[in-house]
């Protein structure tokens, strides 16, 4: 696999700080063996997340000197709008200040104590915001999807026939809708088909539920679709990305993923107005004016660039070559991971890479602090250390796969880093056997990756 080259040169550097293998260990001890603990100057490669991490353009950063300050109206508000209703094809859109508060907004409104929502799979925000809303999550993805070995075009799809199955069992009075993740981060940043959206809407209007999309990569995931789906290999990615949303009903977004920008969100309704008054009146009390959306004038116009920039054809090339990139390493070396390769990062199957290490002693984390320790890398657990405990009975949950997730932050490193990243596994898996699992020490009683303590097993 030859790297796609960056369509873009690099202006503004910033300088990392070089550390030691012994700076290291002591760095990762300080902070528990918690990732998160650690300072980000200890942090040589970071791919903990692809979320806000991004680069901005020379156009984006422009933009942010243009944007217009004002509280109700301003033209930044404007430009936003313009350029999401060009896109997406709704007719209400509207900023809000990161992906969890769209779902803040968007669930509370639309959930009746009890209800299911199902999903391809929630992110862990979005299944949050659903239980805080008193409703009840369900994950109904296709079988691939959970299927690391086997090769699959659009494993981040929805089990259809499961939905129904569901819907049927459940009664659909007590079904409040379906969220479709594009591209569904959970399973690995994989991708959702046309024909997949197709059917989720067929089932929606057969049973009266509404569909959301959970659009944090959207670009990516239109980009997978014409690469992928026949139908759509000469469409634009603009053409693909309002196909994709002319199924859904409404759709949040994390404008920190596909939107290239640090700090931003996005919700919207395709049609139906009395939906749209309905949650604009969540908004103003939680987001602010409509037209700012917890968001300042700058970010706006940041963001309105940023959406344009993310659907150019050369760049989404470059970006899923990244993860691609990495994954033709990973496989020459025998290190498995959920394959293929999705678009925001390698997920490791840490669990085949570590089999001494049973989940309750968390593989995937095991392999982020071995990262860390081996070459400054920084990535997190998305596994059974993710998966909190069971809160009725308290006991530790099994999560279906043990994964350590490589997040790639968009236009920021190069290749040579990500070599630094393939040699670094290379060196960890000859030495697998020695890697030690983790056991908590101290953990708060909800969303425990982020804080908890913990230390290595010693025999
Ligand atoms: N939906 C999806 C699919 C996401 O991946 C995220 C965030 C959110 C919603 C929430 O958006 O962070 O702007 O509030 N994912 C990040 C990640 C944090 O690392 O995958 P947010």
């Amino acid at each position: 696999m030859k790297y796609i080259a960056e369509p873009f040169k690099i202006k503004m550097v910033e300088p990392l700080r070089m550390t030691t293998r012994e700076d290291r260990q002591e760095a990762i001890k300080k902070a528990f063996y918690n990732g998160f603990a650690l300072k980000a100057e200890d942090v040589y490669i970071d791919l903990q997340t692809d979320s806000g991490t991004g680069a901005m353009s020379n156009a984006q950063w422009a933009g942010m000197m243009m944007g217009d300050e004002s509280y109700s109206g301003a033209r930044s508000y404007y430009h936003l709008m313009e350029a999401a209703e060009d896109i997406f094809g709704y007719r209400y859109n509207q900023p809000v200040h990161q992906g969890r508060a769209a779902e803040k907004v968007v669930f509370p409104a639309l959930t009746k104590p009890g209800q299911y929502w199902l999903s391809n799979t929630f992110f862990d925000t979005t299944r949050g915001h659903v239980g805080l809303a008193g409703g009840r999550p369900v994950d109904i993805v296709c079988p691939e999807g959970l299927d690391t070995t086997t090769y699959a075009d659009f494993k981040g799809d929805a089990d259809v026939e499961g939905m129904r199955a569901f819907i049927q069992e459940h009664g659909a009075e007590n079904v409040a809708g379906i969220v479709m993740t594009i591209t569904n981060n959970s399973v690995g940043g994989q991708p959702v088909s046309v024909a997949n959206m197709r059917a989720v809407r067929a089932l929606a209007d057969e049973y009266g539920l509404l569909l959301i999309i959970d659009a944090a990569r959207f670009a990516e995931n239109a980009m997978f679709i014409k690469m992928r789906e026949p139908e759509f290999a000469d469409a634009s990615i603009k053409e693909i990305t309002r196909e994709t949303f002319s199924y859904g009903d409404m759709y949040t977004m994390s404008a920190k993923k596909d939107a290239i920008v640090n700090m931003g969100g996005m919700l919207g309704v395709r049609d139906n107005d009395e939906l749209a008054e309905k949650i604009k009146s969540f908004v103003i009390p939680f987001e602010g004016y409509l037209t700012y959306g917890g968001l300042a004038g700058r970010d706006l116009e940041a963001l309105a660039i940023g959406l344009e920039e993310g659907l150019d054809e050369d760049y989404l090339r470059y970006r899923l070559g990244q993860s691609q990139y990495l994954a033709a390493r990973f496989e020459k070396a025998g290190i498995p991971f959920q394959n293929p390769v999705g678009g925001h990062g390698v997920f490791i199957d840490a669990g085949k890479l570590l089999p001494h290490i049973p989940w309750h002693q968390f593989p995937g984390h095991a392999l982020a602090v071995e990262l860390y320790i081996e070459a400054g890398i920084r990535c997190c657990d998305i596994g059974s250390l993710l998966m909190d405990r069971d809160p009725v009975t308290g006991d530790a949950q099994q999560a279906p796969a043990e994964f350590t997730r490589l997040a790639i932050p968009r236009r920021v490193y190069t290749q040579a880093h990500l070599d630094v990243v393939a040699d670094a596994l290379e060196a960890i898996k000859a030495r697998a056997d020695q890697v030690p699992g983790y056991e908590i020490t101290w953990e708060p009683k909800v969303l425990r990756h982020f804080t908890s303590h913990l230390r290595p097993v010693t025999a």
